[in-house]
């Protein structure tokens, strides 16, 4: 079997190309893996460092838009995992040509290539932000897509984009859609390692707004578990949110991390809010738990708590990443 991971040097898609390589998928214990990546400033060769030496590993350094270079690492795959995207909100704001280029023409050039190549699965990873804001209850996959940023925009784009070639052409094609992940080697460009790391560094934290925007909180880990599920055994033409199952207001979440690094409430510098800034995002992923028999496993407070540590314990890998870092406010 092999795999096509996109986007596998990023946060997630490295954390789910090590759990893959690393045994925690029995099913995929064999595989092969092709990681694409470009690696852009989110990036990194050293999120895959603890896997460099697997020999089922092999790396390729560049672009989802390139059809030829698509075209020819899709053949012979059997299940892609698309990872590969511009994610950050902050920077679709200031330009968005990059998560158009990326999110939509990207991902069309994976699919077309994956048709070509008939490929058995394509799991394309999206987002809970697609589905807009939600101030009471929470969204079942059937609700419709209102993005309201660029980086959500391009992502509807994507989802749709994936669901046509299922429609039209019988792809194999499953959508994820999660929550805000959180966990180790995520860029210190997010809220919960910039936050961390600038505690760790003795300086303040910028919090938006009045600090009251809900996010729901998801361990990577579980994250790349309920990816896998899909990977396995989702229906084809099929969306599947996932969630964490903590849901924290943004002020909440810094008076945790204030606690947790020994800081105090001076440390938190108030900036003024996001444009467009989503109030609350909450998907209900009881589509997923029944039919996938998934449910998130790890705990928020351990999960935070071992999130610290790795940061504390990492500062080799997260220091020369923060000038790159975009921080606004
Ligand atoms: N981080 C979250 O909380 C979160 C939440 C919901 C959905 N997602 C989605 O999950 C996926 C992974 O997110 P992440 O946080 O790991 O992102 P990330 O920004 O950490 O990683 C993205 C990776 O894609 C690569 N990449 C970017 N453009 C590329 C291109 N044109 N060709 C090849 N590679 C390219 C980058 O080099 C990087 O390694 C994204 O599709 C994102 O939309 C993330």
């Amino acid at each position: 079997m092999r795999v096509l991971i996109t986007g596998g040097a990023g946060f997630i898609g490295s954390h789910y190309a090590r759990q893959l390589l690393g045994g925690a998928y029995p099913e995929f214990a064999d595989a092969e893996v092709v990681v694409l990546d470009k690696l852009t400033y989110a990036g990194n060769r050293a999120n895959l460092s603890t896997v460099a030496d697997d020999p089922r590993l092999r790396f390729v350094q560049g672009d989802i838009c390139d059809a030829a270079l698509v075209g020819e690492l899709m053949r012979g795959v059997d299940v892609v995992v698309h990872f590969a995207a511009e994610s950050h909100v902050d920077r679709s704001i200031l330009g968005a040509s990059d998560f158009v280029l990326t999110n939509v023409v990207g991902t069309d050039t994976l699919l077309q290539a994956a048709l070509a190549a008939e490929v058995g699965k394509f799991v394309h990873v999206s987002t809970d932000e697609v589905y807009g804001s939600i101030d009471e209850g929470s969204w079942p996959e059937e609700h419709p897509l209102e993005p309201n940023s660029p980086y959500s925009a391009a992502k509807a784009g994507s989802d749709l984009l994936a669901r046509a070639y299922f429609r039209t052409h019988g792809l194999p094609v499953c959508v994820t859609r999660c929550s805000n992940n959180y966990g180790p080697y995520q860029f210190p460009e997010k809220m919960l390692p910039l936050f961390i790391t600038n505690l760790l560094d003795g300086k303040q934290v910028p919090l938006y707004g009045d600090g009251g925007n809900v996010r729901d909180w998801l361990h990577v880990t579980d994250h790349c578990r309920g990816i896998q599920l899909v990977a396995e055994s989702g229906r084809p033409g099929e969306m599947y949110n996932i969630g964490g199952g903590t849901e924290l207001t943004n002020r909440e979440l810094t008076e945790r991390l204030l606690t947790e690094l020994g800081a105090d409430a001076s440390m938190v510098r108030p900036v003024a809010d996001r444009k467009g800034h989503d109030r609350r995002y909450s998907v209900d992923h009881a589509k997923i738990s029944a039919e996938l028999g998934y449910r998130p496993t790890v705990d928020f407070d351990e999960g935070l708590a071992g999130t610290i540590r790795w940061y504390r314990e990492n500062r080799a890998w997260w220091e020369p990443l923060k000038p790159g870092a975009l921080v606004t406010g």
